[in-house]
Parts: C-alpha cells; sequence; structure tokens
C-alpha cells in the first residue's frame, strides 16, 4: 500500500534446488546497465510496449511477474493499486527492484527464486488475474521457452489475462534488406546479453502466431511501439484472455 510499507523480498521460500546461495549472479553487471541501453536501443519502445501490459489491470487485482528485472513495470503496477508477485533469480536484479519500491513507497511482494518453479495454488504460484511476461521467455532457447510460457498460461486464472511484451516477429510484406535490419537489430542485444548473462540466442519468437488456434487463449490486443516514437515498430505486446475450460 502506497506510503505505507516497502517491497517484502523472500530470500528464502522461492530458492529452487538448482539455486543455492552461491550460485553466479549472471544479471550482476546487467542489473546496472539494463534500464539505460533498452532505453537507448529502443528510443523508449521497449517501456511503451511493456506498459501496455498493464492496460486491462484492474486495482485490486492480482497480478504475477516473472523476471522483473530493475522492477519499473512491477512498481508501476503497484502505483495503480494492482497486487504484484514478483520472483527474478537474480539477487542484484531483485535488489534494484526493491529498492525502487521503497522509493516510490509501494508493496510489491518480491520474491528470489526460479519463476519456472512457482507450484499452482502457493501465494506467487496463482491462479494470478494477470501474468506479465515482459522480455522473459527471450530468455529461453526454443523448447525451454515453450515449457515456460505452457506453464504461465496455467498460472492465469480463467479470465484473466496473459500479457507478453517482447520483439516484434518479422513482418513477411518488408522488404528483404528491412527484414535484415529487424534481424539484426534483435540479434546485437540478444547477443550482448548471451555473452553477459548467459541468455539463450534464437530467432525472434512470434508469441501471437504461435499461440493463434490454442481453445484455452484468445488475443485480445496487439500493441506495436516505433523506435522513438517514429522509426520502426519491432518492439510488440500480445495481450491475451485465458478461457474457461482445460487446454
Ligand atoms: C531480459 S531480463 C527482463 C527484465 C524485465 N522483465 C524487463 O522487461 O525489463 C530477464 C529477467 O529475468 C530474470 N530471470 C531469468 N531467468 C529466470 C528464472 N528462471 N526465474 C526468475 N527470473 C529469471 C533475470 O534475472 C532478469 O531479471
Amino acid at each position: 500500500m502506497k506510503g505505507r510499507s516497502l517491497a517484502r523480498a523472500d530470500t528464502e521460500g522461492t530458492r529452487g534446488a538448482d539455486h543455492p546461495r552461491t550460485t553466479l549472479d549472471r544479471y550482476r553487471l546487467a542489473a546496472w546497465i539494463y534500464d539505460a541501453a533498452t532505453a537507448a536501443w529502443s528510443g523508449g519502445a521497449i517501456w511503451r510496449t511493456r506498459a501496455r501490459c498493464l492496460d486491462r489491470a484492474a486495482p485490486g487485482s492480482t497480478l504475477f511477474l516473472p523476471g522483473p528485472g530493475t522492477g519499473r513495470l512491477a512498481v508501476e503496477a503497484a502505483r495503480r493499486g494492482v497486487q504484484v508477485t514478483a520472483v527474478d533469480r537474480s539477487p542484484r536484479m531483485l535488489a534494484r527492484c526493491r529498492r525502487r519500491a521503497a522509493r516510490a513507497g509501494v508493496q510489491v511482494d518480491l520474491r528470489l527464486g526460479d519463476a519456472r518453479e512457482a507450484p499452482l495454488g502457493s501465494p506467487h504460484g496463482g491462479p494470478h488475474d494477470t501474468v506479465v511476461l515482459e522480455h522473459f521467455l527471450n530468455v529461453f532457447p526454443r523448447p525451454e521457452m515453450e515449457r515456460v510460457r505452457d506453464r504461465m498460461i496455467q498460472q492465469v486464472r480463467p479470465g484473466g489475462i496473459l500479457a507478453v511484451a517482447d520483439f516484434a516477429p518479422l513482418d513477411p510484406q518488408a522488404s528483404g534488406l528491412a527484414r535484415l535490419a529487424q534481424r539484426l537489430h534483435h540479434v546485437t542485444p540478444l547477443g550482448g546479453c548471451a555473452l553477459l548473462t548467459g541468455n539463450a540466442m534464437h530467432p525472434i519468437y512470434d508469441h501471437g502466431l504461435e499461440l493463434e488456434g490454442r481453445p484455452d487463449l484468445r488475443l485480445e490486443a496487439v500493441h506495436d511501439e516505433r523506435s522513438f516514437g517514429l522509426g520502426p515498430a519491432w518492439f510488440r505486446c500480445w495481450v491475451f484472455r485465458r478461457l474457461e475450460g482445460p487446454r
């Protein structure tokens, strides 16, 4: 609650078996430069697509945010009165997130651990009104990404929202040159992250196309944002509604 409590970080309860206290924090350095690097690389488009993920999150509703990084979106959601639970495996990122929440005077339930292991039915395992995957899925190689994405869909309550912010897929109508430029625009930061943090290298994931036709999801909105407001629209937010009934 604004002005009352600050971020709470559970540093014990959610640590996965493969993340003991001694695990190297590969985001240690990235945490310092992450906000500036993403803002400069996208001319603000990354943030604008991330912010779109909150479009349908009502005050008082619950939101799960795996991999919140430095916590800008987590804090923005909390400012809007949303009850946020965020799980990050990087202590450094989590510390930044915690400080940001404290500065803003909002409460965010912050947990150190592996978000893939969030058990359904636990406080952070949902089901939640909204699950936001902001530049989280692109950390993983294809088979793992699909498993994580499936798992995160299960964390959304029927009728709730899954919002994904990521690189926009290649435009099949674009010229070969434009597609090459878009590929380079994707592979450059991905390569930097791979070196710095060990993230996977992979082609751009098209979550809209890949999740199309799932009986448990309906695509409700797609938002593309232009770099510096007038460049190419190479970042996207997809908003899905989880439908009633089993997959
Ligand atoms: C590319 S950054 C994205 C940060 C933030 N969501 C954003 O859009 O700015 C990925 C984040 O996910 C975290 N992360 C990676 N794998 C994770 C996992 N298995 N469980 C929890 N957090 C994870 C990293 O520590 C990092 O903070």
